[in-house]
């Protein structure tokens, strides 16, 4: 050059720290981590975290890679995350736990052939025809929990109306009162605390004693329906076949209560920030929010790239359970993979300008939100119900419908699962 500098690249002069020097877990990081899911797409697809000895898979094609090979990459991962840490093997917290019912791995956590026999039994839970029929219910339990908020014109979107959707779905289905949801909500963070993947010691003995809790009351439950079969989801399953090996039998009280926890936990906060997101998605994209209130043809699309923004369930653990590779990666037997399904959901080489928010996009369906393979989501039509019915409603009764001012987001500290805390909005409601 004419004045003897030499041009540079400006990132060489300001180089981005390290993959090793990101601490994947903080929940600052938590707060956003789409740059560094970019960085791990386009640097290492998988990529082993030397801070947590973690194999990260990131890129679309390689997530569905894995999810096709379930006899290599095992859902069997609650056994080997307790075992990773010391912190994890905590003597009280075992001590807390074993007052409850013995653990079993059923859906989530099981592989095939085990797996294949729970699933089945847990998908007659939510099956196509009957979550079709479910739409005018959808709709009254919508329209009453906006009933108590709409004549305030304010409310916490989240916690008066996303968290209690899904809570009463779930809790009607199972043939559980309503009048119990708070205690559900106070275990069911327990759960999720214990599934965080960033939890103190005391809050894994604090999760750990309402696990314990919920245990006992579902226990009872399970009780009462074997005695007095009713029309839900819990008599169903008190009193299914589990098909093992020709010799079909009733499932434990360990097994039911492994059931139905995933169906209250795996189905509610998901579905609840989902439903917090797509509102926030539309209140920062204006000309959006007017396109889907003056075409509700859009609706079921913007569900679709609501999903795929967001990815609820941004990440799922994976055990590696004999030496493969993973696009020529190689991995070991016993290693834990994290999934990242937020990570492949906005990959550029499956989804044009992938950080553009679009309810238009053509093929926002095929985003991995609900996981692929054998352990695609059994509550996805559930889900889509709640959003597509949820959602006009929600834009016909509050108008004019605005992020509160001053709101400041903050994202849940939650490797797993990923939403808002809070959404606090203004709107002139009827
Ligand atoms: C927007 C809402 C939801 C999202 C984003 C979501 C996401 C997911 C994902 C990604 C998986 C696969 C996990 C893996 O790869 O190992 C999954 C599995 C599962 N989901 Fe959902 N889910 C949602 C709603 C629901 C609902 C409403 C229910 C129940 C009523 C439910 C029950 C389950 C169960 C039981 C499994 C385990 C299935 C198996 O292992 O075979 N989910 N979900």
């Amino acid at each position: 050059m004419a004045d003897g500098h030499t041009a540079v690249d400006a990132g060489a002069l300001n180089p981005a720290p390290p993959l090793s020097a990101i601490n994947f877990f903080d929940p600052e990081f938590l707060q956003d981590p789409y740059p560094a899911y970019k960085r791990l797409r386009d640097e290492a697809p998988v990529y082993r975290d030397p801070n947590s000895g973690i194999v990260f898979v990131s890129t679309y094609d390689l997530v569905m890679e894995v999810n096709r090979q379930p006899g290599v990459f095992s859902n069997r991962f609650s056994e080997a995350l307790r075992a990773g840490s010391p912190e994890r093997m905590d003597p009280e917290e075992l001590a807390i736990l074993s007052a409850g019912v013995p653990p079993v791995d059923t859906m989530l956590t099981a592989d095939p052939p085990e797996h294949t026999r729970y699933r089945k039994l847990g998908m007659k839970a939510f099956t196509y025809k009957r979550v079709e029929q479910m739409g005018a219910y959808v709709a009254e339990v919508t329209n009453a929990l906006i009933d108590r908020f709409a004549p305030r014109g304010s409310c916490e979107l989240k916690a008066e109306f996303a968290n209690l959707l899904p809570m009463t779905v779930i809790a009607d289905a199972l043939g559980v009162p309503r009048e119990d949801m708070d205690r559900f909500f106070h275990w069911s963070e327990g759960f999720i605390i214990q599934l965080s993947g960033v939890a103190t010691r005391d809050q894994r003995l604090d999760a750990a004693r309402r696990i314990v809790d919920y245990q006992r009351y579902f226990v009872e439950k399970i009780e009462e329906k074997r005695a007095h079969p009713t029309d839900d989801v819990i008599s169903d399953l008190v009193h299914a076949d589990l098909a093992e090996e020709d010799d079909p039998r009733k499932m434990t009280h360990s097994e039911l209560i492994s059931i139905i926890q995933q169906l209250l936990v795996a189905g509610n906060e998901t579905t609840a920030h989902a439903l917090t997101a797509g509102i926030y998605y539309l209140l920062t994209h204006p000309e959006q929010m007017a396109a889907v209130r003056e075409d509700s043809s859009l609706i079921p699309n913007f569900v679709e790239e609501t999903l795929r923004f967001l990815s609820p369930t941004n990440n799922m653990w994976r055990l590696v359970k004999s030496d493969a590779e993973i696009g020529g990666f190689p991995v070991r037997a016993g290693e834990v993979l994290l999934l990242r399904y937020g990570s492949a959901n906005r990959d550029a080489a499956h989804f044009e300008d992938p950080d553009r928010f679009d309810v238009r996009r053509e093929n926002a369906r095929s985003h991995l939100a609900f996981g692929v393979g054998i352990h695609t989501c059994i509550g996805a039509q559930l889900a889509r119900k709640e959003m597509t019915i949820a959602f006009p409603i929600l834009f016909d009764r509050l108008q004019n419908l605005r992020l509160k001012a001053g709101a400041t987001l903050r994202y849940s500290p939650n490797v797993l699962l990923r939403g808002v805390l809070e959404l606090p909005v203004a709107f002139d409601g009827r």
